[in-house]
C-alpha cells in the first residue's frame, strides 16, 4: 500500500473508530471496540505491523501518520469514557434521590495489626475499666529514672540484670517501662492506678528468644491499704481476659531493688491445665510476670509518703504475652516486619489507638 492510500485507510478507520466507540454503552463495550481498532489483530493494530514493509525513506513519514492515528483514537477513546462514567454518575444519582446527607459515613476497612498491638489494646481495655489510666514515657531515659529512682543506685549489681544502651548524650534507652513509675507519681501524686505499656531495649545478642527491643507493660496502683491480696487480685482478672479462662496464679519470692517484696508470678500452664507437659516443663506453672509491692524509697523518689500510701506494681512482657496467645514460637518474628505475622481484626477486641500525653 502506498503512503496516500495509508492515509486515506487510516481516516476510514478513524471514522469507523468513531462510531463504534459513540455505540458502546458501558466502560466494558467501550474496552472491547477500542481492542478492535488498537489491538494486535485490530484494524489499526495491522498496519502498525507494516511499518518495516516501506522503503527506509518512506518510513518516517508511516511511522509519524500511524503515531498521529494512534494518538487520535486514544483522545476518543478518552473522550467516551468520560461520556460513559458521567452518564453513569448521572444515572446514580437519580436512583439515589432520597440520600440522606446525615447519615454517618462508611468506616474505612481496619487493617491488621501487630500482636503485640492486639494484646496491648486488650490490655488497655481491661485495666481502664478498672480504673487504670494508660500512661507513657520517653524511650530515652536518664538514669535517674531509669536506675535511681527505682533504688538501683549506681554501682549496685542489679544494674547487671539490664544490659543497657548508654548514649553519647548521657541519656540511656530505656532497659524497661518500670522508670514511668517514678514519673506518674511526680505528675498524679497519690492514690494512682496507671499502665504504662511501651517499647523498652537491651543490649542483647538476638536469637530465638532474646531482642533487644521488645514491649512490656509496667502496671502500677497506689492508695491507701493496698496489699499482696489486690495485686493477686487484679492479676487474676488480667490473665483470665487475656487467656479467655480461669487460671490459677501462684507467686514466688523475685528479686527487683524497686519492690518489696518482689515476686515472679506464675500461672497454671495453658496447655497441661496443670498436670505438666513440655511446654512448662513438667512443672504445671508457666512463668508470667514480675511485680511486688513498691519500695518505700521508690514512693518517696515519687514524693509519696510510704507510710501513708502502699502500692503493687508489676512489669507485664507485652512481647512474651503475644507470643504465648497467639502461640508464637521466635521472638525474631515480632520486629521483622513479616505481614504474615500480624493479626487479622476479627481476631481483637480493643479501643482504638490514641496517642498518650507523656509523664
Ligand atoms: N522492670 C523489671 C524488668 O524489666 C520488671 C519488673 C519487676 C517490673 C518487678 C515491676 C516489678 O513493676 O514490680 O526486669
Amino acid at each position: 500500500m502506498n503512503v496516500a492510500d495509508l492515509r486515506d485507510q487510516l481516516a476510514a478507520i478513524q471514522t469507523e473508530a468513531e462510531a463504534s466507540f459513540k455505540s458502546a454503552k458501558t466502560v466494558d463495550e467501550l474496552r472491547s471496540a477500542r481492542s478492535q481498532v488498537v489491538g494486535k489483530s485490530g484494524s489499526l493494530g495491522k498496519l502498525m505491523g507494516t511499518i518495516k514493509d516501506y522503503a527506509p525513506q518512506e518510513r518516517g513519514e508511516v511511522g509519524k501518520a500511524l503515531n498521529a492515528a494512534n494518538q487520535a483514537i486514544q483522545q476518543l477513546v478518552d473522550q467516551h469514557t468520560q461520556r460513559i462514567e458521567q452518564a453513569d454518575l448521572a444515572a446514580d444519582a437519580s436512583q439515589t434521590a432520597a440520600f440522606d446527607p446525615t447519615l454517618p459515613g462508611k468506616r474505612p476497612p481496619l487493617g491488621s495489626v501487630h500482636p503485640v498491638t492486639a494484646v496491648q489494646w486488650q490490655v488497655e481495655a481491661i485495666f481502664e475499666r478498672l480504673g487504670f489510666t494508660v500512661e507513657a514515657g520517653p524511650e530515652m531515659e536518664s538514669d535517674y529514672y531509669n536506675f535511681e529512682a527505682l533504688n538501683i543506685p549506681a554501682m549496685h549489681p542489679a544494674r547487671d540484670m539490664q544490659d543497657t544502651f548508654w548514649l553519647k548524650n548521657g541519656l540511656l534507652l530505656r532497659t524497661h517501662t518500670s522508670p514511668v513509675q517514678v514519673r506518674a507519681m511526680e505528675k498524679f501524686g497519690a492514690p494512682l492506678r496507671c499502665i504504662v505499656p511501651g517499647r523498652c531495649f537491651r543490649y542483647e545478642t538476638i536469637d530465638a528468644s532474646h531482642e533487644n527491643t521488645f514491649h512490656q507493660c509496667e502496671g502500677l496502683m497506689i492508695d491507701r491499704n493496698v496489699s499482696i491480696a489486690n495485686l493477686i487480685a487484679v492479676m487474676r482478672l488480667l490473665l483470665r481476659e487475656v487467656f479467655e479462662r480461669d487460671v490459677k496464679v501462684r507467686l514466688r519470692p523475685g528479686y527487683f531493688p524497686f519492690v518489696e517484696p518482689g515476686f515472679e508470678l506464675d500461672m497454671s500452664c495453658l496447655i497441661c491445665g496443670g498436670d505438666g507437659c513440655a511446654t512448662c516443663k513438667k512443672s504445671g506453672w508457666l512463668e508470667i510476670l514480675p511485680c511486688g509491692m513498691v519500695h518505700p524509697n521508690v514512693l518517696k523518689f515519687g514524693g509519696i509518703d510510704p507510710h501513708e500510701y502502699t502500692g503493687f506494681a508489676f512489669g507485664l512482657g507485652l512481647t512474651r504475652l503475644a507470643m504465648m496467645k497467639y502461640g508464637i514460637r521466635d521472638i525474631r518474628v515480632m520486629n521483622q516486619g513479616d505481614l504474615r505475622s500480624i493479626v487479622h481484626p476479627s481476631r481483637l477486641n480493643g479501643p482504638t489507638v490514641v496517642e498518650r500525653d507523656r509523664c
